[in-house]
Protein backbone atom coordinates (compact mmCIF):
# COMPACT_ATOMS: atom_id res chain seq x y z
CA UNK A 1 0.00 0.00 0.00
CA UNK A 2 1.49 3.08 -1.18
CA UNK A 3 2.44 5.27 2.13
CA UNK A 4 0.08 7.93 3.57
CA UNK A 5 1.42 11.67 4.73
CA UNK A 6 -0.12 13.47 7.63
CA UNK A 7 0.57 17.12 8.61
CA UNK A 8 -2.19 17.18 11.03
CA UNK A 9 -2.98 15.31 14.08
CA UNK A 10 -6.39 14.96 13.35
CA UNK A 11 -5.15 13.93 9.84
CA UNK A 12 -2.69 11.23 11.91
CA UNK A 13 -5.36 10.08 14.46
CA UNK A 14 -7.97 9.61 11.78
CA UNK A 15 -6.12 7.97 9.40
CA UNK A 16 -3.88 5.61 12.30
CA UNK A 17 -7.34 4.71 13.58
CA UNK A 18 -8.83 3.79 10.21
CA UNK A 19 -5.08 1.41 9.07
CA UNK A 20 -5.41 -0.04 12.83
CA UNK A 21 -8.85 -0.74 12.61
CA UNK A 22 -10.48 -2.63 15.26
CA UNK A 23 -10.28 -6.43 16.94
CA UNK A 24 -7.91 -8.17 19.35
CA UNK A 25 -4.19 -8.34 19.05
CA UNK A 26 -3.60 -5.06 17.14
CA UNK A 27 -0.26 -3.04 17.63
CA UNK A 28 1.40 0.08 16.47
CA UNK A 29 4.44 1.31 16.20
CA UNK A 30 5.57 4.63 16.08
CA UNK A 31 9.16 5.79 14.75
CA UNK A 32 9.95 9.11 15.48
CA UNK A 33 12.41 11.17 13.87
CA UNK A 34 13.83 14.34 12.56
CA UNK A 35 14.70 13.31 9.04
CA UNK A 36 17.11 13.74 6.44
CA UNK A 37 17.00 9.75 6.95
CA UNK A 38 20.05 7.23 6.59
CA UNK A 39 19.80 3.29 6.83
CA UNK A 40 20.31 3.81 10.76
CA UNK A 41 16.28 5.30 10.85
CA UNK A 42 15.83 2.52 7.74
CA UNK A 43 16.81 -0.19 10.40
CA UNK A 44 14.15 1.56 13.39
CA UNK A 45 11.32 1.56 10.56
CA UNK A 46 12.22 -1.88 9.40
CA UNK A 47 12.54 -3.44 13.43
CA UNK A 48 8.62 -1.68 14.00
CA UNK A 49 7.27 -3.36 10.30
CA UNK A 50 8.45 -6.49 11.57
CA UNK A 51 7.13 -6.15 15.30
CA UNK A 52 3.18 -4.04 14.74
CA UNK A 53 0.49 -4.35 12.25
CA UNK A 54 0.51 -0.50 11.70
CA UNK A 55 3.66 1.59 11.57
CA UNK A 56 3.54 5.61 11.63
CA UNK A 57 7.09 6.86 11.44
CA UNK A 58 7.35 11.17 12.29
CA UNK A 59 9.34 14.09 10.80
CA UNK A 60 9.54 17.11 12.43
CA UNK A 61 12.37 18.79 12.98
CA UNK A 62 11.93 19.93 16.63
CA UNK A 63 13.36 23.94 17.25
CA UNK A 64 13.19 23.28 21.52
CA UNK A 65 16.20 21.11 20.80
CA UNK A 66 18.11 23.24 19.14
CA UNK A 67 20.42 25.49 21.19
CA UNK A 68 21.02 27.84 18.26
CA UNK A 69 19.06 29.32 15.21
CA UNK A 70 21.81 28.38 12.76
CA UNK A 71 21.97 24.68 13.76
CA UNK A 72 18.16 24.61 13.47
CA UNK A 73 18.85 26.16 10.01
CA UNK A 74 21.35 24.21 8.55
CA UNK A 75 19.49 20.84 9.62
CA UNK A 76 19.24 18.93 6.43
CA UNK A 77 15.05 18.65 5.07
CA UNK A 78 14.45 16.00 2.58
CA UNK A 79 11.10 14.70 2.44
CA UNK A 80 10.69 13.77 -0.65
CA UNK A 81 13.87 11.25 -0.27
CA UNK A 82 12.13 10.25 3.25
CA UNK A 83 8.83 9.32 2.28
CA UNK A 84 10.70 7.01 -0.49
CA UNK A 85 13.42 5.49 2.58
CA UNK A 86 10.02 4.93 4.73
CA UNK A 87 7.56 3.42 2.04
CA UNK A 88 10.53 1.08 1.17
CA UNK A 89 10.91 -0.18 4.84
CA UNK A 90 6.79 -0.49 4.68
CA UNK A 91 5.70 1.94 6.48
CA UNK A 92 1.89 2.99 6.58
CA UNK A 93 1.57 6.62 7.50
CA UNK A 94 3.99 8.91 8.27
CA UNK A 95 2.95 12.52 9.93
CA UNK A 96 5.00 15.30 8.96
CA UNK A 97 3.64 18.38 10.77
CA UNK A 98 4.30 22.07 10.29
CA UNK A 99 5.85 23.81 13.49
CA UNK A 100 2.61 25.46 14.23
CA UNK A 101 0.88 22.07 14.51
CA UNK A 102 3.18 21.06 17.44
CA UNK A 103 3.49 23.93 19.15
CA UNK A 104 0.50 26.28 18.40
CA UNK A 105 0.75 28.66 20.91
CA UNK A 106 4.81 29.33 20.72
CA UNK A 107 7.47 27.45 23.20
CA UNK A 108 5.49 25.70 25.96
CA UNK A 109 5.58 27.28 29.02
CA UNK A 110 5.60 23.74 30.66
CA UNK A 111 8.22 21.14 29.38
CA UNK A 112 9.50 17.78 30.35
CA UNK A 113 13.19 18.14 32.80
CA UNK A 114 15.28 15.55 32.05
CA UNK A 115 16.58 16.15 35.20
CA UNK A 116 20.26 14.92 36.16
CA UNK A 117 20.60 12.62 33.75
CA UNK A 118 19.80 15.04 31.05
CA UNK A 119 22.70 17.57 32.30
CA UNK A 120 25.87 15.39 31.83
CA UNK A 121 27.77 13.87 28.87
CA UNK A 122 25.80 15.29 25.88
CA UNK A 123 23.64 17.75 28.01
CA UNK A 124 26.71 19.25 29.44
CA UNK A 125 27.45 20.98 25.92
CA UNK A 126 23.80 21.17 25.06
CA UNK A 127 22.00 22.71 27.68
CA UNK A 128 18.35 22.52 27.47
CA UNK A 129 18.87 19.90 24.48
CA UNK A 130 17.08 17.06 25.94
CA UNK A 131 14.50 19.12 27.44
CA UNK A 132 13.54 19.76 24.18
CA UNK A 133 13.82 16.25 22.64
CA UNK A 134 12.04 15.02 25.54
CA UNK A 135 8.90 17.46 25.43
CA UNK A 136 8.90 16.96 21.96
CA UNK A 137 9.14 13.36 22.53
CA UNK A 138 6.12 13.20 24.91
CA UNK A 139 3.99 14.94 22.82
CA UNK A 140 4.76 12.58 19.73
CA UNK A 141 3.99 9.71 21.70
CA UNK A 142 0.58 10.76 22.86
CA UNK A 143 -0.41 12.05 19.56
CA UNK A 144 0.86 8.73 18.00
CA UNK A 145 -1.39 6.85 20.90
CA UNK A 146 -3.30 4.18 19.21
CA UNK A 147 -6.12 4.29 21.53
CA UNK A 148 -6.74 7.87 21.01
CA UNK A 149 -8.27 7.58 17.19
CA UNK A 150 -10.51 4.46 18.20
CA UNK A 151 -14.03 5.59 17.53
CA UNK A 152 -15.47 4.69 21.70
CA UNK A 153 -17.82 2.33 20.25
CA UNK A 154 -15.24 0.45 18.27
CA UNK A 155 -12.47 0.64 20.68
CA UNK A 156 -10.86 -2.76 20.35
CA UNK A 157 -12.37 -5.25 22.15
CA UNK A 158 -10.32 -7.29 24.61
CA UNK A 159 -7.96 -4.35 25.19
CA UNK A 160 -5.95 -1.21 24.28
CA UNK A 161 -3.95 -2.40 20.91
CA UNK A 162 0.00 -2.75 21.52
CA UNK A 163 1.85 0.44 21.56
CA UNK A 164 5.80 0.32 20.97
CA UNK A 165 8.26 3.50 20.28
CA UNK A 166 11.48 2.92 18.40
CA UNK A 167 14.79 4.83 19.04
CA UNK A 168 18.98 4.38 18.22
CA UNK A 169 20.68 2.84 20.54
CA UNK A 170 23.25 5.31 18.60
CA UNK A 171 21.89 8.20 20.98
CA UNK A 172 22.22 6.19 24.00
CA UNK A 173 21.98 9.17 26.43
CA UNK A 174 18.37 10.19 25.05
CA UNK A 175 17.49 6.28 24.32
CA UNK A 176 18.22 5.81 28.68
CA UNK A 177 16.20 9.51 29.04
CA UNK A 178 13.27 8.13 27.19
CA UNK A 179 13.16 4.84 28.91
CA UNK A 180 13.24 6.84 32.12
CA UNK A 181 10.42 8.88 31.40
CA UNK A 182 8.14 6.35 29.87
CA UNK A 183 9.07 4.65 33.27
CA UNK A 184 8.66 7.77 35.48
CA UNK A 185 5.58 9.45 34.25
CA UNK A 186 3.56 6.13 33.25
CA UNK A 187 3.39 6.95 29.78
CA UNK A 188 1.52 3.17 28.05
CA UNK A 189 4.64 2.42 25.29
CA UNK A 190 7.00 -0.15 25.04
CA UNK A 191 10.28 1.57 23.84
CA UNK A 192 12.22 -0.46 21.90
CA UNK A 193 16.34 0.51 21.56
CA UNK A 194 17.29 -0.75 17.75
CA UNK A 195 21.43 -1.35 17.35
CA UNK A 196 23.86 1.25 15.78
CA UNK A 197 23.93 0.50 12.45
CA UNK A 198 27.73 1.21 11.11
CA UNK A 199 29.30 2.00 7.59
CA UNK A 200 31.37 -1.26 6.76
CA UNK A 201 34.44 0.99 7.94
CA UNK A 202 32.70 1.16 11.56
CA UNK A 203 31.77 4.68 11.28
CA UNK A 204 28.48 5.20 13.11
CA UNK A 205 26.01 6.33 10.81
CA UNK A 206 24.80 10.02 10.92
CA UNK A 207 22.91 12.67 9.67
CA UNK A 208 25.89 14.75 10.36
CA UNK A 209 28.59 12.59 8.67
CA UNK A 210 27.18 14.37 5.60
CA UNK A 211 29.34 17.51 6.80
CA UNK A 212 32.81 15.66 7.15
CA UNK A 213 35.65 16.16 4.51
CA UNK A 214 37.00 13.11 3.15
CA UNK A 215 39.70 13.36 5.54
CA UNK A 216 38.20 14.35 8.61
CA UNK A 217 35.46 11.27 7.88
CA UNK A 218 38.86 8.94 7.50
CA UNK A 219 40.09 10.36 10.88
CA UNK A 220 36.68 10.00 12.74
CA UNK A 221 37.06 5.94 12.40
CA UNK A 222 39.28 6.52 15.37
CA UNK A 223 36.26 6.33 17.69
CA UNK A 224 34.62 3.02 16.36
CA UNK A 225 38.23 1.83 16.73
CA UNK A 226 38.64 2.84 20.01
CA UNK A 227 35.08 1.38 21.11
CA UNK A 228 35.95 -2.23 19.20
CA UNK A 229 39.26 -1.77 21.61
CA UNK A 230 37.06 -1.84 24.78
CA UNK A 231 34.64 -4.50 23.74
CA UNK A 232 37.17 -7.06 22.81
CA UNK A 233 39.04 -6.21 25.85
CA UNK A 234 35.23 -6.59 27.75
CA UNK A 235 34.51 -10.00 25.69
CA UNK A 236 38.17 -11.18 27.00
CA UNK A 237 37.24 -10.44 30.74
CA UNK A 238 40.37 -8.20 30.34
CA UNK A 239 40.87 -4.74 31.94
CA UNK A 240 39.24 -2.63 29.89
CA UNK A 241 42.58 0.25 29.95
CA UNK A 242 40.51 3.15 28.82
CA UNK A 243 43.51 5.42 29.06
CA UNK A 244 45.19 3.54 26.56
CA UNK A 245 41.90 3.84 23.99
CA UNK A 246 41.59 7.56 25.23
CA UNK A 247 45.52 8.10 24.04
CA UNK A 248 44.39 6.20 20.99
CA UNK A 249 41.73 8.93 19.92
CA UNK A 250 44.03 11.83 21.14
CA UNK A 251 46.52 10.71 18.82
CA UNK A 252 44.58 11.55 16.09
CA UNK A 253 45.38 15.67 15.49
CA UNK A 254 41.76 16.48 13.32
CA UNK A 255 39.47 14.90 16.35
CA UNK A 256 39.07 16.77 19.32
CA UNK A 257 38.08 14.48 21.72
CA UNK A 258 35.26 15.52 24.48
CA UNK A 259 34.33 12.69 26.77
CA UNK A 260 35.17 9.16 26.70
CA UNK A 261 33.77 7.19 29.80
CA UNK A 262 32.93 4.09 30.62
CA UNK A 263 29.17 4.26 32.44
CA UNK A 264 26.63 1.86 34.31
CA UNK A 265 24.31 1.90 31.14
CA UNK A 266 21.33 3.19 32.87
CA UNK A 267 22.38 5.95 35.61
CA UNK A 268 25.37 6.41 33.11
CA UNK A 269 27.30 7.48 36.28
CA UNK A 270 30.98 6.39 35.33
CA UNK A 271 31.83 3.24 36.56
CA UNK A 272 34.50 3.21 39.37
CA UNK A 273 38.03 3.41 38.33
CA UNK A 274 39.01 -0.23 38.89
CA UNK A 275 36.55 -1.60 36.06
CA UNK A 276 39.70 0.15 33.99
CA UNK A 277 42.23 -2.03 36.04
CA UNK A 278 40.39 -5.35 36.85
CA UNK A 279 39.80 -7.54 34.48
CA UNK A 280 35.98 -6.19 33.32
CA UNK A 281 32.88 -8.27 34.32
CA UNK A 282 28.84 -7.52 34.17
CA UNK A 283 27.29 -4.62 31.73
CA UNK A 284 28.74 -1.51 30.65
CA UNK A 285 28.36 1.34 28.03
CA UNK A 286 31.26 3.29 26.86
CA UNK A 287 30.47 6.78 25.56
CA UNK A 288 32.62 8.79 23.20
CA UNK A 289 31.77 12.30 22.11
CA UNK A 290 34.65 13.98 19.94
CA UNK A 291 34.80 17.31 17.09
CA UNK A 292 36.23 15.77 14.27
CA UNK A 293 36.70 19.12 12.07
CA UNK A 294 33.86 21.31 12.74
CA UNK A 295 31.13 18.47 13.57
CA UNK A 296 30.48 17.13 16.87
CA UNK A 297 29.93 13.73 16.66
CA UNK A 298 29.07 10.52 19.42
CA UNK A 299 29.22 6.52 19.39
CA UNK A 300 29.38 4.27 22.03
CA UNK A 301 29.32 0.83 22.76
CA UNK A 302 27.62 -1.51 24.93
CA UNK A 303 30.06 -3.71 26.56
CA UNK A 304 29.44 -7.22 28.24
CA UNK A 305 31.60 -10.44 29.19
O1 LIG B 1 16.66 11.34 17.69
C1 LIG B 1 15.99 12.19 17.06
O2 LIG B 1 15.95 12.19 15.82
C2 LIG B 1 15.21 13.24 17.84
O3 LIG B 1 15.88 13.62 18.99
C3 LIG B 1 13.78 12.82 18.15
C4 LIG B 1 13.75 11.59 19.05
C5 LIG B 1 13.03 12.51 16.87
C6 LIG B 1 13.05 13.96 18.88
O4 LIG B 1 13.03 15.12 18.11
Amino acid sequence: MPIKLATTVAGLRTEGARLLGSGQGRSQGLVPTMGALHEGHAALARAAVEQNDVVVATIFVNPLQFGDAVDLDRYPRTLDADLALLEDQGVDLVFAPPVEEVYPGGEPLVRITSGRLGEKWEGASRPGHFDGALTVVAKLLHYGLPAAGLPAAGAAPGGLPAYRAYFGQKDAQQLALVRRMVADLNFPVEIVGVPTVRAVDGLALSSRNRFLSGEEREAALVLSRALRLLEERADARQPLDLDSARALVESQPLVGLDYFEVVDPETLEPLAENCRQTPFSGEALALIAAKVGPVRLIDNAPLRS
